[in-house]
């Protein structure tokens, strides 16, 4: 187990998975086996995070935009989260872990909707586990309109004055309303791009990018993200010196 224990270990990570395609292609394989690979890897990431004491595992499955992508590739994706979440219950993580879903999950079809909802009242009531965020057909601009929207709506029915609306109320009405910003994001694959992903989470988030392809990332990568986090100073705009862990 890690040295990393009692060291300033986030509350809550983030992670864009990258890399799947390219490991697939350099071995002559088909992008989907990637993805497989890179499902394998999130479920090893999950049990590693929890055992360092991680509460929050934010991890960016499909985004808005992947819908250009192959059909192939696109049905082969969901194929796989969906066989993910049929085969939990045999999985020796199943009571260690709360899943959750953020993105446009209300126009996915009926089927996809159920096995959400499915997996997260499964687990809703785990105690001493950690809550595992899966992003799909998820867009941070797309999750902002959403929220934009709700509060006009709540201002034509004349339940909000426009002045009422503050960070707090509109962080509300995000999809991630009921956790924590992230303290730290990973991104593996070689790219130094958010992406889309939580914008207006990430805005006092520490930033870590690595070469590793995703499906090639191991406990050992998440030592030196958390290590490097930990050397940090976060300021939050003031002039505190404390060293990470969210000071
Ligand atoms: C990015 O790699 C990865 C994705 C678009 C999909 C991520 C999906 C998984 C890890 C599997 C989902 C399964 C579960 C259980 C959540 P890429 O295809 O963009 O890689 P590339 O940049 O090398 O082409």
């Amino acid at each position: 187990m890690s040295e990393l224990i009692g060291a300033a270990v986030p509350v809550h990570i983030a992670i864009i998975m990258d890399g799947n395609g390219r490991w697939a292609t350099r071995r002559g394989l088909p992008r989907t086996l990637g993805h497989r690979e890179g499902a394998e890897t999130l479920k090893r990431v999950a049990r590693y995070c929890k055992d360092i004491g991680v509460g929050y595992l934010t991890v960016y499955a499909f985004s808005t935009e992947n819908w250009k992508r192959p059909g192939d590739e696109v049905s082969g994706i969901i194929r796989l989260l969906r066989h993910y979440i049929n085969t939990f219950e045999s999985d020796p993580e199943r009571d260690r872990i709360r899943v959750n879903f953020i993105g446009d999950i209300e126009t996915l079809n009926a089927d996809v909707q159920r096995d959400f909802r499915s997996i997260s009242e499964r687990t809703r009531g785990n105690r001493d586990a950690i809550n595992l965020t899966i992003a799909f057909n998820y867009g941070a601009r797309d999750e902002i309109v959403r929220a934009a929207r709700k509060a006009a709506a709540l201002a034509a029915q004349g339940e909000l004055v426009p002045e009422q609306l503050d960070e707090a109320m509109l962080s509300g009405l995000l999809d991630t309303r009921a956790m924590p910003d992230p303290d730290l994001l990973i991104r593996a694959g070689a790219e130094s791009r958010i992406s889309n992903f939580m914008l207006w989470q990430l805005a006092y988030t520490e930033l870590y990018f690595t070469d590793t392809l995703w499906p090639d990332f191991r406990d050992a990568d998440i030592d030196a993200a958390v290590a490097a986090y930990a050397a940090r100073q976060r300021r939050f705009g003031g002039l505190s010196t404390g060293r990470g862990g969210g000071s």
